[in-house]
């Protein structure tokens, strides 16, 4: 038994331990309750969870809590160890330090097929001779289901998924985005409480992503399972997830939810992983009022920034207007900039301005013979004091 084990034991046995002491008995056991409750509500949970490969770190130590029924998704750049969460949820990877918790029990020591969980990964790992309907059967045969229950339930998760003419085929009959739908239907069949999804789309082109999210985000709000997601993908991210837990070389950065994250960045890798963003850098000069290397003083939201201190300013690009020529500006701050570069990405129209050494982006809402500004021309950029947050 390790430290880490021991104290929780100690808190566990501390908590359900008669009381012997002056505190009103009626009030110890609210309290023992709400403990209780509270494991309860936690379908996953990671006590100094951390992973090491021969000498190098992939997972520091790891404090995790997955709420029951919640939708987390773990979102970083390749190698930042988003997998090896997941892998150590389902077992697959044993942990190097720490205890794993499912539903309040540990599992820590437990193989994967003891875990009850529903999986489903990126290479959708159908079995090619089975049908459809046979694949989706599967874990119900091994569960052995009777024949008839079978058929109703691979027909009512088919149908679920929109596949309900697709029975009697084989995967390679499919389409990738029909192949990954019957290996959702697969992990639904059984109804497992926890389902983990390790970068499902990231095979398929942008419009079937689309759609397959719409789906997965659907089918979870139906059957209120506890799902987590995987994918470096931070638009995927913030459109299905109740929480996104952001990570970066082995650590989780920030657990927030997506309107957390985009506009309460914990810092400047969490504002420029998450939505596009301008940094700029300078002084604090006082609360409120910030210096950029270039010399110009903006309002700004410090937060609990010192007066005196290097920092980091976001303002993100939708959030910065191009003024009129002549136009005075009802913005706290105003910027001068001559123009590098304008690109049209359908909807948004986005203009690149360099302001001495700093790029700033603006974007608009693209308009059809929008009189835009050109190339090296000057313009002015402004921005409100409260789009202008200093970063940690
Ligand atoms: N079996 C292994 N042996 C050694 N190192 C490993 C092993 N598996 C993973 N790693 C390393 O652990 C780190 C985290 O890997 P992980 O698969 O969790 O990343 P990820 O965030 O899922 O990345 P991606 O987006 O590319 O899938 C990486 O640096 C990876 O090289
Ligand atoms: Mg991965």
């Amino acid at each position: 038994m390790n430290m880490s084990q021991a104290a929780t034991i100690h808190f566990e046995a501390a908590a359900v331990a008669p009381s012997h002491d002056a505190t009103p008995r009626s009030a110890h056991l609210r309290e023992t309750q709400s403990t209780m409750n509270k494991a309860v509500d936690v379908a996953v949970r990671f006590e100094g969870v951390s992973k090491q490969y021969g000498g190098t770190t992939v997972l520091h130590s790891t404090d995790l809590s997955v709420r029951r029924g919640e939708f987390v998704t773990l979102l970083g750049p390749s190698g930042s160890g988003k997998s090896t969460i997941l892998n150590i949820i389902s077992g697959s990877t044993p942990a190097t330090t720490g205890r794993v918790f499912l539903d309040g029990e540990d599992v820590t020591l437990k193989p994967p097929r003891d875990r009850g969980l529903g999986m489903v990964f990126q290479n959708y790992a159908l079995m090619p001779h089975m049908t459809v309907f046979e694949n989706v059967a599967f874990p119900l045969k091994i569960r052995n289901w009777k024949a008839d229950a079978i058929r109703t339930q691979v027909m009512a998760t088919l149908e679920k998924v929109g596949l309900s003419g697709f029975a009697q085929r084989k995967p390679k009959e499919l389409s990738g985005g029909q192949q990954q739908r019957v290996s959702i239907a697969r992990c639904l069949v059984y109804s497992p409480s926890i389902i983990l999804m390790d970068e499902p789309l990231g095979a398929l082109d942008k419009k079937l992503r689309d759609q397959l999210q719409g789906e997965i985000k659907s089918l979870h709000r139906d059957i209120g399972t506890t799902l987590i997601y995987v994918t470096h993908d931070q638009e995927e991210a913030l459109n299905l997830s109740d929480k996104v837990c952001l990570m970066n070389h082995g650590r989780i950065v920030q657990l927030g939810t997506p309107e957390e994250l985009y506009f309460d960045p914990a810092n400047r890798f969490v504002a420029d992983f998450v939505g596009e963003s301008n940094i700029l850098a300078g002084t604090l000069v006082e609360a409120g009022v910030m210096q950029t290397k270039a010399g110009t003083r903006l309002r700004v939201n410090s937060r609990n920034a010192r007066p005196g201190a290097a920092v980091e300013l976001l303002v993100r690009p939708e959030n910065v207007r191009l003024l009129n020529a002549g136009e005075t500006a009802s913005e706290d701050n105003v910027i001068e900039a001559t123009v590098a570069e304008l690109s049209f990405v359908g909807g948004r129209t986005r203009v690149a301005a360099m302001a001495g050494e700093e790029r700033l982006l603006a974007t608009r809402i693209s308009a059809r013979n929008d009189a835009l500004v050109q190339p090296g021309q000057q313009v002015r950029l402004a921005f409100g004091q409260a789009n202008a947050l200093v970063l940690n």
